[in-house]
């Protein structure tokens, strides 16, 4: 069972006893404003950590697809969010850095944390050349954090595969590998 561990924070894929914690933090209409997503209920949380923990075997077997790690607070132990990296749906070759946090926890830089350790994990761990996130315009926080561990600015998606139109007019950021380790030499 993977973990990391930061100053404040412990990341570690999910399990089902996660589920009805999980779905407390999540319980916030505040986290969903500038997702595809909407509150869930316990079941399609439960329903989503199984397909966590199947997705975590096929990463084993298969090589790695994709992982959502729960972030827990050390002080007390609690579920405050989740950051994983997958599959970009709307440029699927991609990898994309994807984060969410219960707004009792906003602004004292926890994801900024946890996003950098999740980096770290993605470029020394598995290797990834690229890694790269689309954030709404108006999502400042997001924009924010993205500029503050170091991503760039590339696009804005102004085309998308039919489906995926969510993520039409979002501004798209890139870090690469060789950016990753030249700011954390
Ligand atoms: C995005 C999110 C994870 C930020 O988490 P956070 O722990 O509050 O971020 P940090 O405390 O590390 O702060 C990062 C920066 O954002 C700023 N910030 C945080 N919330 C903000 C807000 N609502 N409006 C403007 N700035 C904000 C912080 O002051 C800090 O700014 P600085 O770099 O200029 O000092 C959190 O707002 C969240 O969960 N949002 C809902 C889910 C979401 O939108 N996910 C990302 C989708 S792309």
């Amino acid at each position: 069972m993977m973990e990391i561990s930061t100053k404040r924070l412990i990341l570690s894929h999910f399990k089902i006893e996660f589920a009805e914690e999980f779905t407390q933090a999540l319980s916030h209409p505040e986290i969903f404003e500038f997702l595809p997503e909407d509150v869930p209920t316990l079941d399609d949380i439960k329903n989503i950590i199984s397909w966590f923990i199947d997705r975590d075997l096929r990463n084993k077997k298969e090589g790695f697809i994709g992982t959502n790690l729960a972030i827990r607070k050390k002080a007390g132990n609690t579920i405050i969010g989740w950051c994983g990296i997958q599959p970009f749906e709307p440029m699927p070759e991609k990898k994309e850095i994807f984060y969410g946090l219960s707004p009792d926890y906003w602004h004292r830089g926890y994801m900024t944390e946890a996003a950098n350790a999740v980096l770290k994990y993605g470029f020394e761990n598995l290797n990834l050349n690229e890694i790269v996130a689309g954030v709404k315009p108006e999502n400042r926080a997001s924009i924010s954090v993205l500029e503050r561990i170091g991503f760039n600015f590339q696009s804005i998606i102004h085309s998308v595969p039919e489906g995926s139109e969510f993520y039409l007019n979002e501004r798209f950021y890139s870090m690469t590998r060789e950016q990753f380790l030249t700011q954390h030499v």
